[in-house]
């Protein structure tokens, strides 16, 4: 049977008009978990982020499908970008689309087969995306690239918000950009503010995901608008 996408997947699919901005839910306070995801869309987001961990491949652990829904319940419309930092994401896939994901990345430094990967996310109507770690090299994920909508370049060591941004990484989004041109997109997750988004989009990124910068923020609408670059 030939999958329906969900609406919210075709962002993933061609070229952005501009930089996108997602916020990473894990930075806003859970006791008003919806009324923060409302006001960070009303603010300008462009997508939500969500961090999935499990305690295992990552030292945290984070938030489930449950949680993943009540965002869905509470926005229909928004795009939900879901980042599966756990061993076995092949477990998980499933319970997440049918929790409204859109989009549902996956680190390459798992077990699990990528291209196997990529074909259940597809056959589940969402788009799928492939991170690396920030030690991890770009040829890691080149082989098996060609069968995502994205790649997801970590930008600090993942399992906390609040880190420092690793600038060595943004080699590897110059690399891609080169390699794949508009066909893929670039997203970078970790310790972005306005101060390094700059770089990140010059590098070739067009996914700025932030999570302490634009929470934490006095100003959201304008932190979003100079994450963008305007
Ligand atoms: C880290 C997560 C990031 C993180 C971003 O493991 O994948 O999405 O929450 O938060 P900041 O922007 O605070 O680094
Ligand atoms: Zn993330």
């Amino acid at each position: 049977m030939t999958p329906t996408p969900t609406p919210g997947s075709a962002l993933f699919r061609s070229p952005p008009p501009h930089t996108l901005v997602a916020p990473s839910i894990l930075s806003a306070d859970f006791g008003r978990l919806a009324d923060d995801c409302i006001a960070v869309v009303e603010s300008g987001a462009d997508l939500l982020h969500v961090d999935v961990m499990d305690g295992h491949f990552v030292p945290n652990l984070s938030l489930g499908p449950a949680v993943c829904a009540a965002i869905r319940r509470h926005l229909p419309d928004v795009v939900i970008d879901v980042h599966l930092m756990v061993s076995r994401p092949s477990k998980y896939l499933e319970p997440f689309a049918r929790a409204g994901a859109d989009h549902l990345t996956v680190h390459c430094e798992v077990e699990d087969s990528a291209a196997s990967l990529a074909e259940s996310i597809r056959a589940l109507g969402c788009s799928p995306g492939l991170a690396m770690n920030p030690d991890t090299p770009v040829d890691a994920i080149l082989s098996d690239i060609e069968a995502f909508d994205l790649a997801l370049i970590m930008s600090v060591h993942p399992g906390f918000s609040g880190q420092a941004f690793i600038p060595e990484v943004l080699s590897k989004a110059v690399d891609l950009r080169a390699r794949f041109g508009d066909e893929l997109r670039i997203e970078i997750d970790g310790g972005v503010s306005p101060v390094t988004a700059p770089a990140c989009r010059e590098a070739g990124c067009d996914i700025l995901v932030s999570g302490s910068s634009v929470f934490g923020s006095k100003d959201r609408a304008a932190d979003i608008t100079a994450i963008r670059g305007g």
